[in-house]
């Protein structure tokens, strides 16, 4: 069983983009600046962002936090969006989700420019990954791929078997996963809460990502030997053993299925680390003006 070390490739990757920082700004070009936009006090959102700023540092990007009161208006909201979509400085920016129920997160995500979108939330963007066009990817979908590109990890023929089916992960890494490309050409199943034979599914995969924010929900007698597992799963569980009276825990039972696998993330340090340098890896995009000139 190999563990892949989404830590350790992270920080590898943070070394590179760093090093392309230092080259742009050798060459007089403009350091890449990410933005974010907080609103309300929610308390992940604000680690979150924080780790956002913090990952922006250790790479020498600018970065700007712009925070705003849990009841400003939706509107008041839209119009700094356009704000930051013509600020010439920034090359990309985020709006941290969730916003306050009286704001539409849908009309907020649309009225980011695309090229601007590392995030990779736009429609345009989404649209683009399925039909396997240059867009930004969201975050968490290509960290997997790049944790499976860099373990030499063979996905060409094989089953692959989601669990989950959200915007942001479970659809995406679908279409990324089926794209006739390398890695990709994989068969996929998408598993979602009205599947009726998981299991049945799941002892056929050889490979499997699961991220349906259930934890522990994946155990041995689910997994045929040699699989490989992809862990998404970030839920907060209370703990006795932590400061903080909470620990993260993943979809999968690591300590059943890990002896059973070719190849598994561990959480944490697995998919998380991955998810925030691609980020950074977007943004860099962005400035570079790769996907959108
Ligand atoms: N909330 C939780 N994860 C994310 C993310 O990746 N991007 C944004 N904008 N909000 C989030």
């Amino acid at each position: 069983m190999i563990l892949i070390d989404g830590k350790e490739t992270a920080g590898k990757i943070k070394l590179e983009i760093a090093e392309e920082v230092k080259k742009i700004i050798a060459t007089g070009g403009k350091r890449p600046h990410l933005a974010t936009v907080l609103v309300g006090s929610d308390a992940a959102s604000e680690t979150y962002v924080n780790y956002k700023v913090k990952d922006c540092e250790q790479v020498g990007f600018a970065s700007s936090m712009l925070r705003f009161d849990e009841s400003i208006p939706e509107q008041e909201l839209l119009d700094k969006v356009s704000e930051l979509n013509l600020d010439q400085d920034i090359d990309g920016f985020i709006v941290q989700l969730p916003l306050p129920a009286h704001i539409s997160e849908t009309k907020v995500i649309e009225a980011i420019d695309p090229a601007k979108d590392v995030d990779g939330f736009h429609p345009v963007n989404t649209g683009r990954l399925l039909i396997g066009m240059p867009c930004f990817e969201s975050a968490t979908p290509a960290g997997i791929i790049e944790l499976i590109k860099r373990y030499n990890i063979e996905t060409s023929g094989k089953h692959c078997v989601i669990i989950g089916r959200s915007n942001i992960v479970g659809k995406p890494i679908a279409a990324l996963l089926a794209q006739k490309r390398d890695p990709g050409n994989c068969t996929v199943t998408v598993c979602h809460s009205r599947t009726r034979n998981i299991k049945e599914l799941t002892l056929q995969a050889d490979i499997i990502i699961a991220a349906m924010g259930q934890p522990g929900f994946l155990t041995a007698d689910m997994v045929r030997e040699g699989v490989v597992v992809i862990d998404v799963g970030t839920t907060r569980v209370k703990s006795d053993q932590t400061k903080s009276g909470f620990k993260l825990k993943g979809d999968v039972d690591f300590e059943g299925v890990a002896p059973k696998c070719s190849y598994i993330t561990p959480m944490p340090g697995g998919v998380g680390p991955m998810t925030r340098v691609s980020l950074l890896l977007n943004t860099l995009k962005a400035a570079k003006k790769e996907i959108y000139s």
